[in-house]
């Protein structure tokens, strides 16, 4: 059990707290590219407790500067896109995406009070359909060179969605492969060909066992948790019979993400971002390995259940997550529906604004959290010595980050440490884009991946 203090100190982060001192080491998602799309390209964004706006220039460039007008206050956001910035609607006063002031219009003519305006600007850069902010001190880290960051744009696409509560326990749900088997389960089971854009639809690989039915029967995973370069790697394993074992390989992405199979052909790098200790966003990267996304279909999908402009869920608190008690008697676990969505929201929403971990009593199954913990305090105190947090990287360092591997397949219950990577080997050969093998997993598989 832990006291109030350390669930305060890996829970908080708004400006001058440990845990935000390590999250500002991150580049952190502060939107969509589409949300900056369209007519008028403002968005008022809450990130790590802070409040900013974020616009395009009549030239296209980004910017994220302090929401507050630094005349007398008043809200950006609600500003006029013009004269190579953003106009405060109060008087008049302009701004460009690096927070110089370069227009105060109600001053007489050739005043000098523009010179001494700053206001607090930070850089933004896009990437795999996300805009990238980065709210630290001194130089941002450069991107790991995993597959969400370099397939190409016609095979990736992002979304997001609002979670009214801690961005930890949001996380946590990401790294706790039992969960699945209980809250997710569906009594009956659908046709894995109709599985396009839904977790845990599709077939686990190498078999026509659809992973509704692997997750459902076989419900006490062994789980493996292993320390990478980039966070942590979970094996769990479900014994099928004495010949074949279930096993699912998915990663902790460090700080707040992770990396998780969708199906044989797209796999899932999602974040959970604070906008502060009691809102995130999740924000996804879907990432084919196999046909171009289709962005159309998977857009439609996600937007039945999310609403703009906010991307909050149309099921929430306010009307119990569409609980039936029908549904959970004949058809679903949780009774709320097909949209796995909804069930994660429900289950790290009713732990409370920040879940009381004082009071909770982890098990076996909750192996990866423990240890993500442990790996949190760490890297927290990192940052509060002025080091370089985990996975906060240089260049070089940086372009040795790759994959990770996830999978989900059916593979022999002897010699399933080397089946997966296998299979992730198998899936990156067969991409129509370059999708490197992660070097540590060549050398343990050198017949896949020798030259040909
Ligand atoms: S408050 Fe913004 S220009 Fe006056
Ligand atoms: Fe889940």
């Amino acid at each position: 059990m832990m006291s109030q203090e350390q669930n305060d100190l890996i829970t908080r982060v708004g400006p001058g707290t440990p845990c935000g001192k390590l999250m500002r080491a991150y580049w952190q998602p502060a939107a969509l590219v589409d949300e900056l799309e369209g007519e008028r390209p403002i968005r008022p964004v809450r990130l790590l407790g802070e409040d900013f706006v974020l616009f395009k220039d009549e030239q296209g460039r980004y910017g994220l500067i302090d929401r507050d007008c630094p005349h007398r206050g008043a809200d950006l956001a609600f500003g006029r896109l013009e004269g190579g910035g953003l106009r405060c609607a109060f008087h008049g006063w302009l701004f460009d995406v690096d927070g110089n002031c370069i227009d105060t219009p109600a001053e007489p003519a050739g005043s000098p009070l523009c010179k001494n305006i700053k206001q607090r600007a930070f850089p933004v850069v896009a990437k795999g359909g996300i805009l990238w902010a980065y709210l630290g001190a001194g130089e941002p880290p450069a991107f790991p060179e995993i597959d969400c960051f370099i397939a190409p744009d016609t095979h990736v696409f992002a979304f997001k969605g609002l979670m009214e509560c801690n961005w930890l326990q949001a996380l946590e749900v990401g790294i706790d492969p039992a969960h699945a088997s209980f809250l997710h389960r569906f009594f009956e089971d659908e046709d894995t060909s109709q599985a396009y854009g839904k977790q845990f639809r599709g077939a686990s690989a190498g078999s026509d066992l659809p992973m509704t039915k692997v997750l459902r029967e076989y419900d006490r995973p062994i789980i493996n948790v292993e320390h990478t370069e980039y966070g942590l790697r979970l094996i769990a394993l479900r014994e099928i019979d004495d010949e074949r074992t279930h096993v699912r390989v998915t990663n902790q992405l460090f700080p707040h993400g992770f990396v998780i199979p969708m199906s044989t052909e797209m796999t899932i790098t999602q974040w959970h971002v604070p906008v502060d200790d009691t809102h995130c966003y999740w924000y996804a990267i879907f990432t084919s390995y196999a046909a171009p996304v289709d962005k159309v279909k998977m857009r439609d999908q996600r937007l039945e259940l999310y609403e703009l402009p906010d991307y909050k869920s149309r099921k929430n608190k306010t009307n119990d997550y569409g609980f039936d008690p029908h549904e959970q008697a004949t058809a679903t676990y949780t009774g709320m529906g097909l949209d796995i969505n909804v069930h994660d929201q429900w289950a790290v929403e009713s732990m409370g604004a920040i879940q009381d971990r004082t009071r909770e009593h982890l098990g076996q199954s909750d192996k990866a959290i423990i240890q993500y913990r442990r790996l949190l305090r760490q890297e927290i105190e990192k940052a509060a010595s002025g080091a370089r947090p985990l996975l906060a990287l240089d260049e070089a360092a940086a372009r040795a980050i790759q994959g990770p591997a996830t999978m989900d397949g059916i593979g022999p219950s002897r010699g399933w440490e080397t089946y997966w990577m296998e299979v992730d080997v198998k899936r990156r050969r067969g991409a129509p884009w370059a999708a490197p093998v992660p070097s540590e997993i060549a050398a343990k598989v050198p017949h896949l991946t020798a030259a040909e």
